[in-house]
């Protein structure tokens, strides 16, 4: 029997009256890699935040290794963020730290790991993102788009999560180094034995990372399935997006 991580049942959110998210249900299961695809602003990343308990459902419940995320105190969400690491959309590096600090920075901060220690635990997970020890001295400033998504992968993965979240991991990078990110997202996930949810709209990247894709669509997930099931879906929606098609039942408001 499969084991389920994550199940989320009929999530709502909305921010005023704008509904984000609109009766989300969705499985996770253990040591799988779900990427969830949609357009811009239909509520991937409000979707993350609401399994890490940042933001609060208006509605429904995720359980995550069978205990309710939803109206979980201070104390239970430190235990909640203790199994997860996350690669951001963005980067969101920390310039004012080297990169090594911001590699260890959960273990210094939270895992009270000595200095020396926790520089030592960095540089060996840098070097597996195929990032050279003197890399751990610099700035983030220093590094380029591709080497800072490194830096970040390795930040998400230094602390050995059970759980990791990428959004948006191949953004503004150029398709080899892309590529490239989706092999060592693929080789960390797998080492680590982790769950992993993706959000992206890089279906080259989706298709590679997925052992399953759930597509959002207006507050739902509208259609799930394997990267195989994808390719031969007639939905609609599903044939729209992977496509690329202006036209289709998804109309862009602009
Ligand atoms: N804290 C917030 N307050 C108000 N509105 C919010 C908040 N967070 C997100 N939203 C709104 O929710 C919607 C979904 O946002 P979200 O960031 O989840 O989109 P996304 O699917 O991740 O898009 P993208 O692919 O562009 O990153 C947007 O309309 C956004 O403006
Ligand atoms: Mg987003």
């Amino acid at each position: 029997m499969s084991e389920t991580k994550i199940q989320i049942r009929n999530l709502h959110k909305a921010f005023g009256k704008k509904v984000v998210l609109d009766g989300i249900d969705l499985d996770i299961v253990k040591g799988e890699s779900l990427v969830v695809i949609g357009g811009s602003g239909t509520g991937k990343s409000v979707l993350i935040k609401c399994i890490q308990g940042l933001l609060t459902p208006d509605e429904g419940s995720i359980l995550v290794d069978e205990k309710e995320v939803v109206g979980i105190n201070e104390q239970e969400k430190e235990e909640l963020h203790s199994k997860m690491g996350m690669l951001f959309q963005g980067g969101a590096l920390f310039d004012s730290l080297s990169v090594w600090e911001n590699v260890a920075f959960d273990l210094l901060e939270n895992r009270s790991m000595d200095k020396k220690t926790a520089k030592s635990e960095a540089v060996r997970v840098l070097r597996s993102v195929g990032l050279a020890p003197d890399v751990a001295d610099l700035s983030p400033s220093e590094l380029s788009g591709g080497m800072q998504k490194r830096v970040g992968l390795a930040r998400a993965i230094a602390s050995k999560p059970e759980i990791i979240f990428f959004d948006e991991p191949t953004t503004g990078l150029d398709p080899i180094m892309a590529d490239v990110i989706n092999d060592l997202i693929i080789e960390s996930v797998k080492g680590l034995g982790a769950t992993a949810l993706t959000i992206t709209h890089d279906m080259a990247s989706a298709r590679k990372i997925a052992d399953k894709i759930a597509m959002l669509y207006h507050g739902k997930i509208i259609w799930q399935g394997t990267v195989k099931e994808m390719d031969k879906t007639e939905n609609p929606y599903v044939r729209q997006f992977i496509n690329g098609c202006s036209q289709g039942p998804i109309k862009v408001e602009v």
